[in-house]
């Protein structure tokens, strides 16, 4: 029998993959466990992502950990997502030396409690150099909220003389969001069958592919991640152009 060739892929490997780890909630009744079981779960899920997604040479991976709308669950959820930030955060900064992977955060920091803050910028710091993957967290992130605080800013800019409104245009919004330095993403994955947007990312994913797992989150493993990366690779991607 004639070998069957795998045809060749038509786009590259992605730079930028973006995840909105949800499912968290569900993967903790499933079992009869508190919400916070799993979101630790899900903390435990993103490790080994992360690290799995080093390995495979990935540049950027942002992760949807925190939304500015999330402030609207209970007392209790919310303390205990913190706590959990809190303690990933510390296991970061220990590890980070044993690591050759950059972590930062986007979002907006100041309704973070300070000694989150505090963590953060040590995290940040430490890692900044590292040649591995760049991990960013999206914590209290809000894709409206980032889009209003770009538009703030420049703004402020223009009253101050320094921009001109014809000089606003694709770049120099980019540079006023938290994503400057970063690539938009090729690919957004979320995971539990859910189907939107949820906020996230609003500007920059203008034309990235979407790819929707019903896995929860707790339950993502690189395999899935592989396979997402896989279909990608086959997408044929338009950008509002036509082929000949
Ligand atoms: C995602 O899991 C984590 C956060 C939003 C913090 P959820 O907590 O949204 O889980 P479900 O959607 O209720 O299952
Ligand atoms: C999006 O999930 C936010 C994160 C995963 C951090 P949500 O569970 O908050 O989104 P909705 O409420 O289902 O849209
Ligand atoms: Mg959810």
């Amino acid at each position: 029998m004639d070998q069957i060739n795998p045809t060749t892929p038509i786009n590259p490997m992605p730079r930028h993959i973006a995840i909105i780890m949800d499912g968290n909630g569900r993967w903790a009744k499933k079992r009869g466990l508190p919400r916070k079981a799993g979101h630790k779960a899900g903390a435990d899920a993103l490790e080994k992502l992360a690290k799995g997604a080093n390995e495979l040479g990935l540049e950027h991976l942002t992760v949807y950990a925190f939304s500015t709308e999330n402030w609207k669950r209970s007392d209790e959820e919310v303390a205990g997502i913190m706590d959990l930030l809190r303690r990933y955060l510390k296991e970061h900064i220990k590890a980070a030396k044993r690591r050759n992977f950059k972590v930062d955060m986007i979002g907006e920091r100041s309704r973070l409690a300070p000694d989150i803050q505090e963590q953060i910028a040590t995290l940040e710091n430490l890692t900044k150099d590292r040649p591995g993957l760049n991990l960013h967290i999206a914590l209290n992130y809000g894709g409206r909220d980032e889009l209003l605080r770009a538009m703030r800013a420049m703004a402020r800019e223009v009253a101050a003389g320094s921009l001109q409104p014809e000089q606003i245009d694709e770049e120099v919004v980019k540079r006023h969001l938290d994503t400057k330095d970063i690539p938009d993403p090729e690919l957004m994955i979320r995971t539990s069958g859910e189907e939107r947007i949820s906020n996230f990312l609003l500007w920059q994913l203008a034309y990235a592919e979407f790819d929707f797992s019903p896995k929860l989150w707790p339950d993502y493993t690189i395999e899935d991640l592989k396979e997402a990366i896989y279909a990608y690779q086959y997408r044929d991607r338009r950008f509002g152009g036509r082929k000949e």
